[in-house]
């Protein structure tokens, strides 16, 4: 299970990050970024960041400790900005924490990375259609000289659209877009990664995600959708086990 916390503090607002993310105080005196159920991209980017996040940590992956957090209403009510008030008290309820590493540095190609790790990470983003790895945004921090995965809010985008998941599970990959390419070789590291993503472990993946975040969402309807969270589990379960049976289609020919 996640560790679920309390926050007691508002400290101050992450303005590189799109969603608004804020570092946020919390009542087992830890500093996390805090990321809100009412940004812009919904409770999904919420559940994206944990099956994502908790398959790379299980992968071996250096990844920030997440953790349900409860934000009440009143925190961000002495904020200056209006737009931060307002996503604070919007998001009143569960949100997402993640240990705030302080002092690390966003990755960019100056850092040395090595090939077996740049590849373990091209290939668990080509698996999870994760477009937010590039050189701009690279969303890999480099803290105490171990490089950190985050921000997995925009990977299995399949969970906007139900209806087409053998259409996403055999996509392509842009890996001409991701930062670690050409120094990451997915192929290189499939047969073992492939074979640790089980159905069992990705169970257990999708066990640490709340019920609330995976209730059909009344604002965005989708016919398609699952309509419980045990149903909305095994279909994360199973889109990426398709993803997984069709490898050919999004990983690169050779291992160039
Ligand atoms: N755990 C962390 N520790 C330290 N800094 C962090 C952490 N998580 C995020 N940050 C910083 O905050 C920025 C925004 O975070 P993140 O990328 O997760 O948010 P986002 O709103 O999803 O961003 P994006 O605009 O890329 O979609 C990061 O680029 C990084 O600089
Ligand atoms: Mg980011």
């Amino acid at each position: 299970m996640l560790a679920r916390i309390a926050a007691t503090a508002y400290l101050t607002p992450l303005r590189e990050g799109g969603s608004l993310p804020g570092v946020m105080e919390a009542d087992d005196l830890g500093t996390y970024v805090v990321k809100f159920s009412a940004a812009g991209q919904g409770t999904k980017a919420l559940v994206a960041e944990i099956v994502v996040g908790e398959l790379a940590r299980r992968l071996d992956l250096a990844v920030p400790r997440l953790a349900l957090i409860d934000v009440d209403a009143e925190i961000g009510r002495r904020e200056p900005d209006e737009e931060v008030q307002e996503l604070v008290a919007a998001s009143a309820g569960l949100n997402l924490a993640v240990d705030f590493l302080p002092g690390a540095i966003g990755f960019d190609r100056s850092f040395e990375v090595e090939r077996d790790l740049a590849s373990r990470i091209v290939w668990l983003d080509a698996l999870v259609a994760n477009v937010d790895r590039s050189a701009r945004n690279t969303n890999l921090l480099v803290w105490h000289r171990v490089l950190h995965v985050i921000d997995h809010g925009a990977c299995l985008r399949f969970h906007h659209s139900w209806g087409r998941p053998e259409q996403f599970s055999r996509a392509a990959y842009r890996y001409d877009d991701h930062v670690l390419v050409p120094r990451g070789r997915p192929r290189d590291v499939h047969d073992e990664l492939a074979a640790r993503v089980t159905p069992a472990l990705l169970d257990e993946v999708t066990a640490l995600v709340p019920d609330v975040w995976l209730e059909p969402d009344p604002l965005r309807p989708d016919p398609n959708a699952p309509a419980t969270p045990e149903l909305a589990r095994a279909a994360y379960r199973d889109y990426l086990l398709a993803r997984l049976a069709a490898a050919d289609a999004w990983l690169p020919e050779d291992s160039a």
